[in-house]
This record gives C-alpha cells, structure tokens and sequence, in this order.
C-alpha cells in the first residue's frame, strides 16, 4: 500500500497550479456517449478515477487517444451496453454512464456504483432509477447490487429530487437531451460543473436553459454534435489549497484557478482574519498570525462545499476559540475526525453531524490511515503543521482526487516522501 511520509513544520512558499476539475471530467467522458461525433477533451487531470472512466468508455467500444491531458474521443462504434462490473463497481460515477446508454441504446445494465464509503450504506442511486423509470425505462434490479434497465421509447418529464444531488442533476439532464418533449427538473443542484456541462451540451445543439439554478428545463433535440470541451478549475483543490496556505501560516499564490467559485470559504476567511488577494484567475494566501473560529455549516453550492469540511476542521485547529462544524450533506463524513484526533486535535463530537473544535493546539505526527479523498487530503495538512514525521498509508485514496500532491507540494517546500 502506497504512503506519504511528512515531516511537518517546515516553511512552505511559491506557487501551485490547479489541475482541471475532477468532479467535471467524470461527466463529460460518459456524456461523449450522447454523440458519435469527435470530441476533444482539454486539462484532464492525471488521477484515477478518470483513468478508470476511460477505460469503461473504452470496454464499450469507443476509441479514445490520449496526448498529456488532452483526450480525443469518439464513440461511433460503441457496441455494448454493459459496464463491466469489476470495473464500473469500483468509482461512483460510473453511474452516469447509464442515462447516455439509456437514450442512445435503449438500455444499459450495470452495478452498483462504488466509491467513497462517506454516506448511508453503499451510496445510493435510487434518485436517478425514479428519473429513468419518470421517463419510461423499466428496471430489474436484482438485491440492490446489478440492474438492467430498458426503454422501447422515452419520454420527457417532470423530476423533483427530494434530495439535492449533483450527479443526479447531471444525469438526467444530460439524458433528457435526446428525449423528444420537454422535461423540466426542480430542486437541481447548482454546482459549477453542472453549469459547464450544460454550456457544453448547448454548444452540440442541446436545449438546456437554467442550468446553475434550482430549476433546469431541456428541450430534446434529435442529436447533439460532438466538440471542444475544456475542463475549468478544479475549486476543491483551489479551496484546499488555500486552506493549507492559511493553516502553515505561508505565502502561496495558487494559480490557473477561479476564486469565484470558492465565494463561501472566501466570505468565511474575510471573517477569521486569513488574509489573501484574488484576481480572476489566481489567489495569493498570505500569513495569518491570528486566526479566529468560526462556525460553518456544509450546504450545497453555492453553500460551504461539504468537500471543504476536513480541510477547514485543520484549519480550527489552529484558530483561537470554538467552532461548530456541521456535516449536512454526507452521513459518515464526519468520522475522520477520529483520526485526526490522535494527532492531538481537541475536538469534541456531539453527534455523527456535528464536532467542536478547541484551538489553538499544537498538533504532533502519528501513523494514519487516509480514510477518503477528502479527509485523506485534510491529514496531509495537518501532517505539513504538525510536529514530527507523519507517515500516512492507503494514499490510493488521496491520489484519487489529487495528481501528483506530492510532486507540488514538493515545490512549496514541503517535506514529502511517496513509499510505493
Ligand atoms: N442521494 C440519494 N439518492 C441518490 C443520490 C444521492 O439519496 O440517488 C443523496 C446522498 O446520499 C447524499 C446526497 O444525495 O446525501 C448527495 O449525494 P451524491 O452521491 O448524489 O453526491 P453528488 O451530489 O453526486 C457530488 C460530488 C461529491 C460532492 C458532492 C457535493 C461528484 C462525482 N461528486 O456528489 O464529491 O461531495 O457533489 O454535494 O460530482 C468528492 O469529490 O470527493 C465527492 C464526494
């Protein structure tokens, strides 16, 4: 198993580059699926998931050519409809595979997605098989772990999620692309992707108007085309990234990036005293000596990212006072901090949704477990501040949303060593 050894404490400055966003990339390679057209793909991040993504493209059929972060895909020939299981069950968006299977095919058989253990039980999808079956799909399912889904003729409709859910959106939006009629979606989420997703899909001819809003209406369209797409920022490692900065007190300007998307943690640093310039597409982070706890609460976007959470938990660390944290989004996301509690942080845990964080403490180097993407990055920053050498296993998990993390913090100066 692969793990980072920190030696923390040393002084970190200079610059980091923010790859393209992973949470964009894993939609736009199932949505080539919509159109048989050759479409180009632009600042694909190097990580794992995404490998994974191609590869299942590339198990049905479609051809893909990768040149550095740039893909060229097309999926003309695609001849099957069955993700392959032992792939398909091992990352969560695997599931947006089905929706462009679905209307282009007339039917998709899958797994269950994997990824993630962070919320109820094996995450679930049963929003998107009320969208499919809201469009005329019927699904067999067999012990919530393999279905088959079919549809002779789809129809457009109207969803409301009872649940707020990014994919979710995603996925049905994109599918009701090529369903004649008009469908109109409630309760969307709002997330950037979503929105560049949509002005992508608009772009090859789609009909999608209020997209970045709660309501999305898609007028289908009998075929898309195929073009350019070009992956924006990645604003959890922009907001990550910042957070690091202020918790090691350093001088870092985080470049190729889009503060805009990261308003709600900026409006939070306004009020704690973490000091920064933006322009329109970079952040300085500069030294805070005194900063103050306060209270956050994840929400969907454009609320504080629940992606965000363990991050800022560090980051409270090493603030004067109290501060609440509360987990809306994810049941178990908060349970890391149990782990990170070892390393000397005084937090108390009320219940699975809620901790409160007594700083400043001086955090000390433990062996740990990085228990997902998120949190796995959150203990990296603690491991930069503490004091000591931290040695952190099961990094897969922090490779997964981050590329190449030890190669740039490197080039902060961070004392970083990769064990494979
Ligand atoms: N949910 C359902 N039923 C469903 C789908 C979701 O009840 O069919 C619930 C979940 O249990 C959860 C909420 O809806 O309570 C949202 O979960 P979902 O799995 O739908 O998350 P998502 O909105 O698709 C995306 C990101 C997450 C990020 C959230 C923020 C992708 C691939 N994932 O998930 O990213 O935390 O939005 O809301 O876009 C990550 O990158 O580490 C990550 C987990």
């Amino acid at each position: 198993m692969a793990k980072f050894i920190i030696t923390g404490g040393q002084k970190l400055s200079g610059e980091i580059i923010v790859s393209g966003a992973k949470n964009a990339a894993l939609k736009i390679i199932p949505a080539a699926i919509l159109s048989p057209g050759t479409m180009t793909i632009n600042n694909i991040p190097k990580i794992e998931d995404i490998e994974k993504s191609f590869q299942l493209l590339t198990t049905l059929g479609a051809k893909v050519i990768r040149h550095g972060s740039q893909a060229i895909v097309n999926t003309k020939n695609i001849n099957k409809t069955e993700l392959l299981a032992k792939l398909a069950d091992k990352f969560r968006t695997s599931i947006m595979f089905v929706g462009p299977l679905l209307v282009r095919f007339g039917e998709a058989k899958f797994p269950h997605p994997g990824g993630c253990v962070i919320g109820a039980g094996s995450r679930p999808i049963d929003l998107f098989l009320e969208g499919f079956k809201l469009f005329g799909a019927t699904v067999q399912e067999k012990n919530g772990k393999y279905y088959h889904i079919k549809a002779k003729k789809l129809r457009g409709a109207n969803y409301f999620f009872s649940t707020i859910s990014v994919t979710g959106t995603e996925s049905l939006m994109m599918t009701a692309c090529l369903i004649l009629g008009k469908t109109v979606l409630r309760n969307c989420a709002m997330e950037p992707e979503i929105q560049a997703l949509a002005d992508y899909l608009n772009q090859q001819g789609a009909k999608i108007t209020g997209a970045g809003t709660p309501t999305i209406t898609i007028q289908g369209v009998k075929k898309l085309r195929a073009g350019i797409f070009n992956i924006i920022p990645d604003r959890i490692e922009t907001g990550s990234f910042a957070i690091m900065a202020a918790a090691a007190q350093a001088r870092v300007k985080i470049k190729k990036c889009n503060p805009d998307h990261i308003s709600s943690l900026l409006t939070v640093f306004d009020k704690i005293g973490v000091h920064y310039e933006k322009g329109r597409n970079w952040l300085l982070m500069k030294p805070s000596p005194n900063i103050r706890s306060y209270d956050i609460k994840t929400h969907e976007y454009p609320g504080f990212p629940t992606d965000l959470q363990s991050p800022y938990v560090v980051l409270m660390t090493q603030a004067h006072g109290n501060s609440l944290i509360q987990e809306t989004i994810y049941n178990r996301r908060l349970l890391w901090v149990d782990m990170f509690s070892q390393m000397g942080a005084d937090i108390v845990m009320c219940d699975p949704h809620r901790v409160v964080v007594s700083g400043p403490t001086k955090l000390f180097s433990k062996h740990l477990i990085s228990p997902d993407i998120r949190a796995g990055l959150a203990l990296v920053i603690a491991a930069l501040i503490a004091k000591g050498t931290t040695t952190i296993d099961n990094i897969y998990q922090i490779d997964r949303g981050y590329a190449e993390l030890d190669k740039r913090l490197k080039k902060l100066g961070a004392n970083i060593k990769r064990l494979n």
